[in-house]
């Protein structure tokens, strides 16, 4: 089989890359290790800078979200038993969208074989090679265990972090900045009325809790926890009384336990590879960088990539121009590591780490209070958030 964009991996990035490819009338072909279902109902994150809804929307694939996404004016911060609102849309003009990323796969998914585009799901034993070449191949088995290939002109590893793209890199050729944080987030999906429209970061003695939702009847929270933490020993019960220990105070949001649908464990770390280019292989999203959750940035960094790459295929096709292939690691980086420093401060200001005493935790309090009531702290929190613009 030949294409001329073949991408690895049908999360956000891939899937976002091949429609903005077959918007420009470039082929490609998406290979997935997992089934359509699986990544359909994988629970991610949820919240859509302003930028990405604008794309989702302007590319035709934002209606979904248009009618079930929240929009988001604000959030709230809460430390020493206080909430205090940051107001995006008096700060910067601009909001947020809350809309699972599933959803954002689902219907990226729908869109592609709508327009007749080609996803491989539930194939195995993924290699690349000739990377260096202008035929780089891709091998894998088909879902019957068929051995098959894909020649290319390019490769684009949208395969995660712990795909095998990044991995194929000859050693020697990449620098890796890394950062795992000696916590995790515990995340819950709770069949309960959110305790408010707008999402609580909370910052607390016992740990960092975030209360945000996906629905007008779904709860979605995370609590900070062990990253070698038995979900086994967190029972529901235990979970809806240390979610409201994190949140007591003066206004105490009114939780409502319900049940719990899902639970799980994420790690946290900050990770950049550099570049982002190999001869023909191009890496997009969690396959080159991963940002701990707290800013909110995963899927947005993923989509903010293959933007650029997209368009830098585009004037290679058009008129055989290199110079977006060329400059494209550099250009994505440059908001990237921007994005890092964000996703890393909400981190570092937010979360309780272990070995710290009572003095780190009085910086983190005046911190909270300095961004919480200085214009120009709170403006950069909120531009931040709603995401910082292409080529800044
Ligand atoms: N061959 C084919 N597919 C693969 C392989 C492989 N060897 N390895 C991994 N994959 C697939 C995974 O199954 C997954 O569906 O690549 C896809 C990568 O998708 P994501 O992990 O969602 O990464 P990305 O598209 O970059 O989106 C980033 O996802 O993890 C979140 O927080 C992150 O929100 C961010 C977003
Ligand atoms: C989520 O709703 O899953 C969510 C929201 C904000 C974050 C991280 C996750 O910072």
């Amino acid at each position: 089989m030949r294409t001329q964009v073949g991408i690895v991996g049908a999360g956000p990035a891939g899937l976002m890359l091949a429609h903005l490819l077959h918007l420009q009338g470039i082929e490609s072909v998406i290979l997935e290790t997992r089934g359509r279902e699986y990544v359909e109902q994988r629970i991610r994150a949820g919240v859509l800078e302003q930028g990405t809804v604008d794309l989702l929307r302007d590319t035709g694939v934002g209606e979904r979200m248009d009618r079930q996404g929240l929009v988001h004016e604000g959030i709230d911060l809460r430390f020493g038993g206080r909430s205090r609102r940051i107001d995006f849309n008096e700060l910067t003009g601009k909001g947020v969208m809350v809309y699972g990323q599933h959803e954002v796969v689902k219907d990226l998914i729908a869109a592609r074989l709508r327009d007749g585009g080609s996803i491989l799901f539930d194939i195995s034993e993924t290699s690349v090679e000739g990377l260096e070449s202008d035929r780089p191949t891709i091998r894998y088995r088909d879902a019957r265990g068929e051995p098959a290939e894909l020649v290319c002109d390019f490769i684009a590893g949208c395969d995660g972090f712990h795909g095998i793209c990044r991995a194929s890199i000859p050693d020697g050729v990449m620098s890796y900045y890394d950062r795992v944080y000696p916590f995790a987030w515990l995340g819950i999906l709770a069949e309960s009325k959110p305790v408010q429209e707008e999402l609580i970061y909370a910052n607390h003695e016992r740990g960092f809790t975030l209360i945000s939702l996906r629905s007008p009847t779904i709860t979605r929270m995370y609590l900070q926890c062990d990253p070698e933490e038995d979900i086994a020993e967190w029972p529901d019960d235990r979970i809806w009384s240390e979610i409201a220990a994190r949140l007591a105070g003066e206004d105490t949001p009114d939780l409502v336990p319900g049940p719990i649908i899902s639970k799980g464990v994420t790690a946290m770390r900050s990770f950049v590879a550099e570049p982002m280019r190999f001869g023909t292989l191009f890496l997009a999203g969690d396959s080159a960088h991963i940002v701990p959750p707290t800013g909110a940035k995963g899927m947005n960094l993923a989509i903010a990539d293959v933007r650029v790459l997209a368009g830098a295929f585009a004037s290679f096709y058009r008129d055989g121009s290199r110079d977006g292939l060329d400059t494209y690691s550099d250009v994505c980086l440059n908001r990237i590591w921007k994005t890092q420093r964000f996703s890393w401060w909400m981190t570092s200001m937010l979360h309780r780490f272990e070995g710290t005493g009572p003095f780190e935790h009085r910086v983190q309090l005046a911190e909270l209070d300095y961004v919480t009531s200085s214009r120009a702290a709170s403006t950069t929190l909120a531009e931040n958030y709603v995401g910082l613009p292409f080529g800044a």
